[in-house]
C-alpha cells in the first residue's frame, strides 16, 4: 500500500521550496529593518493556553484544534496560531522586564482542522509579528505598514488594507446589545451559521458574506466607540495617511479570534476562490493579563504564506502567458522584408514581439494578433515604409496612430 500525505497538508518540493525561501528572506529582511527579532516557540502548547488565549467560543477552539492527550496525561494542542504561544513565552521569560517594547517575529507551521478548499490547509505557515509593551497607535501603524511592505516587496500586486476598531470589551458589550436588538427580528432570514452565531458572537454575523443584503441598516461599531477608542483609531489613520499606506475603513471587519481590542485589520486580495483575506492582525491589550501576565498591551499580525505564494505564482503565470506586447503586420514585399528586421529590433529592446510567417492576409494576421492577446498591433504597408512610418493600433481601446518607424520601440515601451 502506498502512503499519502494527510488531507490538508502539502509537500513543498525542490523547485517550489526556493519560492518559500525567497518569501521568507523578504520577511526576515523587513523584520531586520523594522527591528523585530526572531522568537521560536514550541509547535505544541497546553490546550488551555489556546482556550484562554484564542477564546472558547471561536471556531478555532470549538472545532479546529488538533488536541490530544500525551503519555503523561496532559492535554496538548498543535498551535493553531502564533500569538498565544509568543505571549506565553513573553510572560514566562519575563520579557516585559526589559526597558524597550518587545518586538518579536516568527515564521512557521500552524495547524487547524478546517474543511479543505483552495487556500485553506490543515497545516499552513504564517509569518507573524508581535509587539508588546506599548499602547501608542504609531506602533499599530508600524505593524500594518510592515505587513504591507512584505506584500509589496514580495511583488504581490493589488493588496488592499482594511482597518476597523473593535473597541474595548465594555464598548463591545454595549454594541453587542444594540446589534442583538437589530439582528433578532431578522433571525429567520439569516443563514444557518449566523443563526447559531447570533447569541455567541453577533459581531461575526455582520461579516457573513451571504447575509449582507439584510445588514444595510445595521448599527456600526464606529458609532459606539468611546473617546479613548476613537482617539486611538483617529491617530492610527493619521499615521497611515502620513506614511502613504492606502487603507479602507470597514466597520464590519471582525476577526476570528477573541483577543482583539481597538485596532483590527486585514490584507485582502482576490484570486483564491472564495477566500480574499491573505493576512490579518490587531491589538490585544487584555491578552497578556488574560494568560497570567502583567497588564501589558500588544499588537501583531499573521500573514499566510501559502496564500501569498499561490497568488505570486498565479500573477507570474498571468504575466507570462497572457500577452505579447506587439504583433507586427507586414503588407507588401518591401514591408514584409522590413518586418523581419523590425521584430528583431523590438525584441532586442526588451519587447515581446510576434509576426506572421505564413504569408497570410491582413485579416488572418489580425486574428493571430488577437489569439496572442497582443497589446498593440503595428501595421506596415509599402506606403508607410516609404515615409518611414508605421501604423500603431492600441488593442485595448482601438485607437490608431502613425508613428515614425525609429520611435516604435520607445512608443510601445511607454505603455507596457
Ligand atoms: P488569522 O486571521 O487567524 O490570525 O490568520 C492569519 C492568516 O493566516 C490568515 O489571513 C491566512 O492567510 C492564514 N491562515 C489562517 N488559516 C489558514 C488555513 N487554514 N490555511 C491557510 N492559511 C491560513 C491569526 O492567526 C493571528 N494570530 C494573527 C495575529 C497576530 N493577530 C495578532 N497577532
Amino acid at each position: 500500500m502506498a502512503f499519502q500525505k494527510p488531507p490538508g497538508t502539502q509537500d513543498i518540493l525542490p523547485g517550489t521550496s526556493e519560492r518559500w525561501q525567497h518569501v521568507e528572506r523578504i520577511a526576515r529582511d523587513i523584520c531586520r529593518r523594522y527591528n523585530f527579532r526572531e522568537i521560536r516557540t514550541p509547535i505544541f502548547e497546553s490546550t488551555e493556553l489556546f482556550q484562554r488565549g484564542v477564546g472558547e467560543t471561536t471556531d478555532i477552539v470549538e472545532k479546529e484544534m488538533y488536541t490530544f492527550t500525551d503519555r503523561g496525561n496532559r492535554s496538548v494542542t498543535l498551535r493553531p496560531e502564533g500569538t498565544a504561544g509568543v505571549v506565553r513565552s513573553y510572560v514566562e521569560n519575563k520579557l516585559y522586564g526589559e526597558p524597550d517594547v518587545s518586538k518579536l517575529y516568527y515564521i512557521g507551521p500552524m495547524f487547524r482542522y478546517e474543511r479543505q478548499q483552495a487556500g485553506r490547509y490543515r497545516q499552513f505557515h504564517q509569518f507573524g509579528v508581535e509587539a508588546l509593551g506599548a499602547v501608542d497607535p504609531a506602533l499599530d501603524a508600524e505593524v500594518i505598514a510592515l505587513g504591507y511592505s512584505f506584500y509589496t516587496e514580495a511583488g504581490l500586486e493589488g493588496v488592499r488594507v482594511e482597518i476597523n476598531s473593535v473597541g474595548t470589551p465594555s464598548v463591545r458589550a454595549a454594541f453587542r446589545e444594540r446589534l442583538l436588538a437589530f439582528l433578532e427580528p431578522k433571525h429567520e432570514l439569516l443563514c444557518k451559521d449566523c443563526q447559531s452565531r447570533i447569541d455567541r458572537n453577533p459581531l461575526r454575523v455582520l461579516d457573513c458574506k451571504t447575509d449582507q443584503k439584510h445588514f444595510e441598516d445595521a448599527p456600526s461599531i464606529l458609532d459606539s466607540l468611546d473617546e479613548e477608542c476613537s482617539t486611538h483609531f483617529n491617530k492610527l489613520q493619521a499615521y497611515l495617511s502620513d506614511m502613504g499606506i492606502p487603507y479602507e475603513i470597514n466597520p464590519r471587519l471582525v476577526r476570528g479570534l477573541d483577543y482583539y481590542t481597538h485596532t483590527a485589520f486585514e490584507y485582502k486580495r482576490e484570486g483564491i476562490g472564495a477566500i480574499d483575506t491573505i493576512g490579518g492582525g490587531g491589538r490585544y491589550n487584555g491578552l497578556v493579563a488574560e494568560i497570567g501576565g502583567p497588564d501589558q498591551p500588544g499588537i501583531g499580525l499573521g500573514l499566510g504564506l501559502e496564500r501569498t505564494i499561490m497568488l505570486l505564482e498565479q500573477q507570474a503565470e498571468q504575466a507570462n502567458d497572457s500577452q505579447i506586447d506587439v504583433y507586427v503586420v507586414g503588407l507588401g514585399e518591401a514591408a514584409e522584408r522590413e518586418t523581419a528586421r523590425l521584430v528583431y529590433e523590438l525584441r532586442r529592446a526588451g519587447i515581446r514581439a510576434e509576426r506572421d510567417y505564413l504569408g497570410r492576409k491582413m485579416k488572418a494576421q489580425m486574428k493571430s494578433a488577437d489569439r496572442f492577446q497582443a497589446r498593440f498591433t503595428a501595421i506596415l504597408g509599402d506606403d508607410e515604409l516609404a515615409k518611414g512610418e508605421i501604423g500603431l493600433k492600441d488593442m485595448a481601446n482601438g485607437e490608431q496612430k502613425l508613428v515614425p518607424l525609429n520611435e516604435l520601440a520607445r512608443e510601445i515601451k511607454q505603455s507596457v
